[in-house]
């Protein structure tokens, strides 16, 4: 099994498994708890809470533990929105994830006014637009740092500059960046970020919120105080462990691992290049993120190609994966002008620290044996 979906989430780290597995275990003390149960268990979150904070180049009070990406984003936008009643306007992008634009969507219907930034073939919003569009009512800017379709970086650092200058709110979803590029807050003006440790080899259903100190931000989930008030619930001591033993892997990867990443990213795109006339890649003329590819097999339907792909042993995935049910093309690529029936033949292959060079030979091995058995009509074979 060959496994390139790696933006849909990774596989942990077998030394984030073991970082967790007391905690899941003898160490299963309540952080709020002052004896000596519940004293081990919060040294564990705030040792974690450094951890994330010095990939980000945060300091740890900055660092708030939710529940994932999704979770942070819906407390950014909600808390920016809560915290200036009289602000009721709100800058977005027509690439967010749908963590941001079903948010955006819904905040419509609540009486917000959204503004949805277009971009370019290259997924690059146009940046005279932007200012135009920062108002005295803007309660918050929410644009994604790196595409999870395409891997297009964004101008995160300009983009928040502009908007700190102007006293709006700039938050950033940094899900697919933190851990593949660097991300260091003390020179990116950003108030408020969104990261989730799945998808740097960590657990599922652990997030990290970015709130620069000073930024009031009322929360979204009330009940017992814990993180300061800033996210109620007990946390998720084991998780939380997870992410901070993941945080400080990837930091560590960033130099030396990333590269190896992009080498094999681009040696697979050299392959499907030479095998395939007529592929046309998607996000490739700009800054983009060191592990994605994004392309379309014009006149072969991706559901088809990546259920033949599936049976040969090769996961990748057709855009994002929490759209992956839903038959309409990808709002992303349709932004960025890709045509309706192309965006149908596009495939995303995301790589990790955990492929090999010979997941990339072996995946493309398996791509022109599923267009093979497409061309005959034998995919089941
Ligand atoms: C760019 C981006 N934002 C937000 C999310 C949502 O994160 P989570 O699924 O951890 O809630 C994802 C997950 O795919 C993502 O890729």
């Amino acid at each position: 099994m060959i496994y390139l979906d790696n933006n849909a989430t990774t596989p942990p780290d077998p030394l984030v498994r073991e970082a967790m597995l007391p905690y899941l275990g003898e160490k299963f003390g309540n952080p709020s708890s002052p004896h000596a149960f519940g004293r081990a268990a919060k040294a564990a979150v705030e040792r974690a809470r450094g951890q994330v904070g010095f990939l980000l180049g945060a300091p740890p009070d900055a660092v708030v533990f939710t529940g994932g990406g999704t979770e942070s984003i819906n407390t950014a936008v909600r808390g920016a929105l809560a915290a200036q009643p009289g602000k009721r306007h709100i800058v977005t992008t027509a690439i967010e994830h749908s963590a941001t634009k079903v948010l955006c969507e819904q905040l419509a219907r609540e009486g917000c006014e959204v503004t949805w930034l277009a971009v370019d073939q290259a997924g690059q919003p146009d940046q005279t637009d932007y200012l135009k569009s920062l108002r005295p009512d803007t309660a918050i800017v929410t644009v994604v740092w790196a595409n999870n379709e395409t891997g297009v970086l964004l101008p995160i650092e300009a983009m928040a500059r502009a908007a700190d200058e102007r006293r709006v709110v700039f938050h950033a979803d940094a899900v697919q960046a933190v851990g593949k590029i660097p991300v260091d807050l003390r020179k990116v003006p950003v108030h408020l970020l969104s990261a989730a440790a799945h998808k740097f080899h960590g657990p599922k259903g652990t997030g990290v919120l970015f709130v620069r100190p000073g930024l009031g931000l009322p929360p979204l989930i009330l009940g017992g105080d814990q993180e300061r008030g800033r996210r109620s619930g007990t946390e998720n001591v084991a998780g939380i462990v997870g992410m901070g033993a993941a945080a400080e892997l990837a930091g560590a990867a960033l130099e030396t691992g990333m590269p190896r990443v992009a080498a094999m990213r681009d040696a697979f795109e050299a392959g499907v290049r030479e095998r395939f006339a007529g592929v046309r890649f998607h996000g490739d003329q700009g800054p983009r993120l060191p592990n994605t590819s994004n392309f379309a097999l014009p006149g072969l339907p991706s559901r088809d190609l990546l259920a033949v792909l599936d049976h040969l042993g090769v996961a990748c995935s057709i855009g994002s994966a929490c759209s992956s049910g839903a038959p309409d093309a990808s709002h992303v690529l349709r932004a960025m002008g890709v045509l309706e029936e192309e965006a149908k033949s596009s495939l995303r292959f995301s790589f990790s620290r955990m492929n090999t060079p010979a997941d990339a030979g072996g995946a493309l091995s398996a791509l022109s044996e599923a267009i093979r058995r497409m061309a005959s009509g034998a995919p089941g074979d």
